[in-house]
């Protein structure tokens, strides 16, 4: 199926967001759909020769590694240590290629109607000392959606967000808020008001904390179809 975008980024406003989350139910919704999906991770830290969060899209996809694409080309660079890439990489002796990463990601995009990128922790990451995941980013040009917390301090977290990706030119589909349900509603219902109005990107809804895989496809439903909308007019 032909889609108007050909890759999406997700990102998130901090580590532990649920960008995995999203990412899993996704891949899962739109290949329903009969859409080509390819994940890939570009690094994994606090994994050994694999990728935790590749492996639970692959769960939800209730698809094997080789199946879909080489490990490689899924998580071009996993580390041990649960740290930063540029830290997790220099306590490896190595350093992680933007080069490398590049390739790998052409590659995939070519094989699959539409390659879903979960981040590494936020926007503002450091690959290596050098240089933050936010430059590739912008390098290539994917368009962006941002996982964020549904409660208070989601203000703040989500607008520098948006600021940083616009300084940037980087094209923002919009917003998903995480672990909805609990704080006050009418924190979280301002809170998405308020991004949206300010950021000037719509809210494709909100997912609550939930406790079974049932329930998350269930309410990941109405999120998926606006983002499916969101990737074919932007
Ligand atoms: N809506 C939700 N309901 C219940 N649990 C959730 C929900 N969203 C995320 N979680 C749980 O919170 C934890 C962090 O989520 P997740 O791994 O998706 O975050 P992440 O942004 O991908 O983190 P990382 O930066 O490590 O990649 C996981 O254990 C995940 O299962
Ligand atoms: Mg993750």
């Amino acid at each position: 199926m032909s889609m108007k975008n050909k890759s999406l980024f997700v990102t998130g406003t901090n580590t532990g967001i649920g960008k995995t989350v999203i990412c899993g139910c996704l891949a899962r919704y739109l290949s329903r759909k009969g859409i080509n999906v390819g994940i890939q991770k570009w690094v994994s830290t606090g994994n050994r020769n694999s990728s935790d969060d590749i492996d639970y899209c692959l769960s939800m996809l209730g698809r094997e590694k080789e199946e879909i694409d080489n490990p490689l080309l899924l998580h071009p660079y996993t580390f041990d240590f649960p740290a930063s890439p540029h830290l997790a990489a220099e306590l490896e002796g190595q350093q992680v290629s933007i080069d490398k990463i590049v390739e790998s990601y052409h590659t995939l995009v070519r094989r699959h109607d539409l390659l879903i990128v979960e981040g590494v922790g936020g926007v503002l990451v450091p690959l290596t000392g050098d240089r933050l995941l936010i430059d590739l980013v912008a390098n290539l040009a994917i368009p962006v959606l941002i996982v964020t917390d549904s409660g208070l301090g989601t203000i703040n977290h989500t607008l520098l967000t948006i600021e940083a990706l616009t300084k940037r030119d980087i094209p923002i589909l919009g917003m998903v808020f995480n672990f909805a349900g609990k704080e006050d509603k009418i924190i979280e219902e301002d809170n998405r008001k308020i991004i949206s109005r300010i950021g000037k990107r719509p809210s494709f809804g909100s997912l609550s904390k939930v406790d079974s895989m049932e329930a998350l496809i269930d309410e990941f439903e109405p999120i998926g179809k606006n983002i499916l909308k969101a990737l074919n007019s932007a």
